[in-house]
């Protein structure tokens, strides 16, 4: 498979394929990493069911929406838009998702890099023997610093923009068919020792017994920009990679094998790390530096925990890889396209760009950690900028293009490959795209920044 070829417009080789990209993209860091901390922030369970419920309603749509538009576009996020409603200004919605998408890969890259640090402290049996007090310590003294956090940024950078150049060969298909399942086998098996840990039971009741009164407009603003952000939905993530996808495959397959994925390894990360959290005594509101806590005490309590460490780390950075490729893929697809830019040069350059807003980033937990912003850090103002404003906002214009101005013949067409399938859902589909959906997101934005009270 290879994302796309230096002039000609490149594509998926097989179904498997395409299946691998998009949850490639899909499973990342805001699974493992991003999912329990802010659950551990919102109060658990009750948020768990919003997510839940948003997943369902809101993601699977809006991920279905961004294919059609991709497949029938033919092009990247910008140029779809303008393709398909020529001298109309949707476009603009391929805009925003660019400047997320920088956004988005400037974090991303951060928590990126403290993995690979952390694969290099598993391999070196950092963890032996350690306090969970002393595996905190051992935690902020690294995120603080300034050269490695730095250093692994740059090396996570420099991986990403090498394999969008390189062009995803086959290699990765093959090994991400074997890779995928390991992490979700080993996250079992740290589940399952997570459990069995003395006091769990705290961790499970906080993650499955909703508290209502936990529910907050701030909570539900939290849940949507999480489903978002994990499902890689709202930027034109899934736009570039449908555009991608042959005319024979199936859409709406794709969109619900790859959320439901998604959402259950989200899951699983979740029981892996709120028992533990319980049963060492931690605080789970603690915010991002969460599982780099929580994990390396996990493993210290289990036997052959040295490999599972290190074989952990090493399969998180890698499905954080197959994230920030897609995430710079928009980019890069834009600026090929639309600037006429070689894909070699505009992969050098978007990474750079993303790079250099990412240093700021990754200095806002050290040296730049008192310049605040609205009472948030830099790190915070991006997360919150990309995650909880722009890819719901996307999601919502989205949704109300394939809704209100596409043809609905066309959307027919891309949903049924021209007929040859049969669309069941479609008036379901149809119903939520055009009116749930777009109410949905836009009470959530509304009553979060208080114009509206419910
Ligand atoms: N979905 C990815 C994750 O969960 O780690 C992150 C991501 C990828 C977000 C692509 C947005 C995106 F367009």
């Amino acid at each position: 498979m290879s994302l796309s070829g230096n002039d000609g417009r490149d594509g998926f080789t097989s179904k498997f394929g395409i299946l691998c990209a998009t949850a490639g993209s899909a499973i990342g860091l805001g699974n493992i990493w991003r999912f329990p901390y802010v659950v551990g922030e919102n109060g658990g369970g009750a948020f768990l069911l919003v997510y839940l419920g948003f997943i369902l309603l809101l993601g699977i749509p809006v991920m279905l929406s961004e294919l059609v538009i991709g497949r029938r576009g033919q092009r990247n996020t910008f140029g779809a838009f303008r393709k398909l409603a020529p001298g109309k200004p949707w476009w603009i919605i391929g805009v925003m998702g660019i400047a997320a998408a920088f956004m988005i890969l400037a974090f991303y890259s951060t928590i990126a890099g403290w993995t690979l640090e952390y694969i290099v402290k598993s391999f070196a049996n950092a963890f032996q023997g350690q306090s969970s007090e002393s595996l905190a310590e051992m935690f902020r003294e690294f995120h603080t610093g300034i050269f490695w956090p730095l250093f692994w940024q740059v090396i996570f950078m420099i991986m990403t923009a090498w394999i969008i150049l390189a062009g995803v060969k086959k290699g990765i298909e093959k090994y991400a068919k074997i890779l995928m399942p390991f992490l979700v086998g080993l996250l079992l098996i740290m589940a399952i020792r997570s459990i069995t840990l003395p006091g769990a039971m705290g961790g499970l009741q906080f993650l499955f017994k909703p508290d209502f009164s936990e529910l907050t407009a701030g909570v539900f603003l939290a849940a949507l920009g999480q489903a978002f952000f994990s499902l890689s939905i709202g930027m034109g993530a899934i736009i570039t990679y449908g555009s991608y996808i042959s005319k024979g495959n199936n859409l709406t397959t794709i969109a619900a094998e790859v959320s439901i994925a998604d959402t259950l390894i989200a899951i699983l990360a979740g029981v892996a790390i709120f028992p533990a959290v319980f049963a060492f005594n931690l605080d789970p509101a603690e915010g991002p530096g969460l599982i780099f806590h929580v994990l390396p005490s996990i493993f210290q309590q289990m036997p052959g925990g040295y490999f599972f460490a290190v074989i952990f780390f090493v399969l998180l950075a890698i499905a954080a890889v197959t994230s920030s490729i897609s995430i710079l893929e928009v980019v890069v697809a834009f600026v090929v396209e639309e600037l006429k830019i070689s894909r070699r040069k505009a992969t050098i350059m978007s990474a750079t760009a993303a790079l250099f807003v990412g240093v700021f980033c990754t200095l806002s937990f050290s040296s730049l950690g008192n310049v605040n912003i609205g009472g948030l850090t830099i790190f915070g103002v991006l997360d919150f900028t990309a995650s909880n404003i722009l890819l719901p906002l996307g999601g919502l214009l989205i949704v109300i293009f394939v809704g209100w101005v596409m043809m609905a013949a066309d959307v027919k067409d891309e949903l049924s490959n021209a007929g040859a399938l049969k669309i069941r859902l479609y008036s379901a589909f149809n119903f939520i795209i055009k009116f749930i959906a777009p109410v949905a997101i836009a009470i959530i934005f509304l009553n979060s920044i208080g114009i509206l009270k419910i």
